[in-house]
């Protein structure tokens, strides 16, 4: 991937590439519809509803609230993206845009689920402030964001491994943590801001699926926008020690199945409600 000079700039770019789209699409199946159930019943989605399912990526959230039927629109700034969700959520309604400068009309929904899209947001502060504007009084809000450094799972290991192996010399553009709001202090105090009430986080066990333990180097190498930039940057040699070293946690802890090793992929889910 090459040099990138904003934070914006770097995960538009990676989105919007569609060997990205289909590496997360892929790579993430199993832990984004484990979570995605979770998101449609936080926020109490039915045949009365009409959700935005916000940075919707490959419509599996979408898909789950449709299930449920709900009214869904599906908004992401990647066409890529928007690409799957179509075959994914076939009867929502798709918008592209930027979740940060939405043109939806104040109040216009009942509820908004973000499965795994907050991490992304330049500035957070900004993304609740819009999701608070177009969501009605006493509308819903679900979102989910990965456990990061020092969670037992497939992040917390790449983390370990990035952190003890890789040139860290190699800087992604200054952007905001991405784990930040496993934090609940953080998340409460942000969200009140917002304009939000009835904060709670919970944790939710996703797993990953690899049908052998080095692919799991390629999860984060090809369906991630971060991960992919900072790993690209490495050696070769670099590349294989940190492909060796997850390798042989997932032979370790992973769940050896017959459709391959399941491995813990721990996220957290926020829910709130509009004031
Ligand atoms: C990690 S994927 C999440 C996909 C899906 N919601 C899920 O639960 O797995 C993040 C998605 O957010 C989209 N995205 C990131 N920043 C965005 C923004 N500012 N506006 C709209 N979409 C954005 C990306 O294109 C990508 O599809």
């Amino acid at each position: 991937m090459p040099n990138q000079s904003t934070f914006e700039d770097m995960e538009f770019k990676g989105w919007t590439d569609p060997k990205i789209a289909r590496g997360y699409a892929d790579g993430f199946a199993t832990a984004t519809r484990l979570t995605a159930r979770h998101l449609a019943a936080a926020v109490v989605a039915g045949p009365d509803t009409h959700i935005l399912d916000l940075c919707t990526g490959h419509g599996i959230v979408a898909a789950e609230l449709l299930a449920a039927r709900a009214s869904v629109v599906a908004l992401d700034f990647s066409e890529a993206m928007l690409a799957l969700a179509k075959e994914t959520a076939p009867s929502a309604t798709f918008v592209q845009g930027n979740a940060l400068e939405m043109t939806f009309a104040d109040q216009s929904f009942d509820a908004v689920t973000v499965g795994f899209g907050v991490p992304h947001f330049p500035d957070p502060a900004r993304g609740f402030a819009e999701i608070a504007r177009v969501l009605r009084p006493g509308g819903r809000l679900a979102f989910s964001i990965w456990c990061g450094q020092g969670s037992a799972g497939a992040l917390g290991w790449l983390f370990e491994a990035y952190g003890r192996l890789a040139d860290t010399s190699i800087k992604l553009p200054d952007g905001p943590d991405a784990h930040q709001f496993t934090d609940h202090g953080l998340v409460r105090e942000t969200l009140t801001t917002a304009g939000f009430e009835d904060i709670t986080s919970q944790d939710v066990p996703s797993e990953l699926l690899v049908k052998s333990p080095s692919d799991i180097f390629d999860v984060f190498d090809k369906g991630a926008v971060r991960a992919a930039v900072l790993l690209s940057g490495q050696s070769e040699d670099t590349r294989g020690a940190i492909r060796a070293s997850l390798a042989e946690r997932v032979q370790m802890l992973g769940r050896h199945e017959a459709d391959g090793y399941h491995v813990q992929a721990p996220c957290v889910m926020v829910s709130a409600t509009r004031c």
